[in-house]
């Protein structure tokens, strides 16, 4: 049975699918880039990327950076998403056109509680070795359905601060990667230095709008324990650590276009 918990996140990620692929997706390729970088996925014969929301990253992922025999599965909680990435990798003029590239997607929530296992050498098995892969499906990045030490690149964008349990996240990371592999987060930063989402905030709190408990979690909380967060990778067994700030910046060409953003 899938925890309640997981089903509400199902249901909130549905509901903004359309508006993130709108308004978000192009914005948030900037941490993105970074995160792909640093993870050395070009150099990767098994790339595991979580949370692609609705998949533009991971279609420029895969038409620019993905290697010949190389694998990419990728994963979303919510199916809209998923549906939306799927639609990209599915239009004639992208990814499928490339001879030795091939993508496919499931849509089965079986896989949200971690098991089954979904393993690279099943998928692979009847495709030429030459094949650049991609495998989608709906997962919890809290417990992952990918046998241990299986990936030797491992991202997550945007996604550490939502989860439910941070550390159990991590731990995951920690058993699907296998040794030397590089595992990369990009989580949303000091709070003083963001200003849409706090705007937002301010402007339901003056008005009296939004639940009257505020909830004790935020986005922001990964950031401010960072150091606690390092202690706890380390303690994981992660070594080599290393965190920065970088700076991003929204384009928001009409006060129209900021708007639906923000309170879309
Ligand atoms: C802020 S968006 C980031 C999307 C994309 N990676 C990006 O960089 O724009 C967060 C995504 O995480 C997904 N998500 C939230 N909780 C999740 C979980 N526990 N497991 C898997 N995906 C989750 C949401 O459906 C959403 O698409």
């Amino acid at each position: 049975m899938v925890d309640p918990i997981v089903l509400d996140k199902q249901r909130y990620w549905d509901s903004c699918a359309q508006l993130y692929d709108d308004r978000i997706q192009a914005i948030t390729y900037q941490q993105y880039v970074t995160l792909a970088t640093h993870t050395e996925a070009a150099k990767a014969s098994r790339i595991l990327e979580l949370a692609i929301g609705t998949g533009t990253h991971t279609l420029f992922l895969t038409k620019t950076l993905l290697q010949r025999g190389a694998s990419l599965v990728c994963t979303e909680i919510s199916q809209k998403m998923l549906e939306l990435a799927k639609s990209k990798f599915d239009g004639e003029e992208e990814f499928l056109c490339i001879k030795h590239n091939k993508a496919s997607f499931t849509f089965d929530e079986c896989y949200l509680s971690g098991s089954p296992k979904i393993s690279v050498d099943d998928l692979r098995k009847g495709h030429d070795p030459g094949d650049r892969l991609v495998f989608g499906c709906i997962a919890n990045n809290e417990v992952l359905p990918f046998p241990d030490s299986h990936f030797d690149c491992y991202m997550a964008p945007l996604s550490l601060q939502l989860v439910h349990s941070y550390t159990a996240m991590l731990a995951e990371a920690y058993r699907v990667t296998s040794p030397g592999g590089k595992v990369g987060f990009s989580v949303w930063g000091r709070r003083e230095c963001i200003q849409i989402y706090p705007l937002l905030e301010r402007v339901l709190e003056r008005h009296g709008l939004g639940p009257a408990t505020k909830p004790t979690k935020t986005n922001y909380d990964i950031c401010l324990n960072r150091e606690e967060v390092r202690r706890q990778m380390t303690e994981m067994g992660f070594v080599n650590i290393k965190m920065w700030f970088q700076p991003v910046n929204y384009i928001f060409d009409t006060f129209d276009s900021f708007y639906q953003t923000l309170f879309g």
